[in-house]
């Protein structure tokens, strides 16, 4: 059994009561169950983490890297909110490591303000996952769970 790391960055430990037009009604700790449901479909785990702090993600990543090497996980599902759109230092960790990345978006961040249509994490992501709500997740872990690489 391998892991999938589900990766939240800034202000979504506030998920359910912060802009539920934008973000829904669940919490975070509902956002788990989905998650662990969803990898238990493949046999697999889910190590959950959130955290406000840039810097946390960056350590996050690089010992995702390790884990990844060690063929302890199968990669991450990693919504980096506001950072998504300001850290050069987040899109530098992910280069830096060898872990295929999924970015994930809850709302549909190109139909809202400009200052969230570009994306520092794009580019360096297997893939992005846009406006699904938290089913975003799901098909996130389904995509790294199914990939043959
Ligand atoms: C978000 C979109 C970001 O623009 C925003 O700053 C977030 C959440 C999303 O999941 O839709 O915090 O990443």
């Amino acid at each position: 059994m391998s892991a999938i790391l589900v990766l939240n960055g800034p202000n979504l430990n506030l998920l359910g009561t912060r802009e539920p037009t934008q973000y829904g009604c669940e919490t975070l700790s509902d956002l788990k169950e989905r998650c662990i449901s969803a990898a238990s479909k493949f046999d697999h785990s889910v190590d959950f983490r959130q955290s406000n702090h840039e810097g946390v993600l960056i350590d996050t990543i690089h010992e995702a890297g390790e884990r990844y090497k060690q063929g302890e996980i199968l990669g991450i599902a990693f919504n980096p909110g506001a950072y998504t759109h300001t850290s050069i230092a987040l899109h530098d960790a992910i280069k830096g490591v060898d872990v295929p990345v999924i970015e994930v978006h809850i709302s549909n961040v190109h139909a809202r303000e400009s200052f969230r249509h570009h994306s520092y994490i794009s580019p360096v992501a297997k893939g992005t996952i846009i406006g699904m709500g938290l089913k975003g997740y799901e098909l996130a872990i389904q995509a790294l769970a199914e990939a043959c690489d």
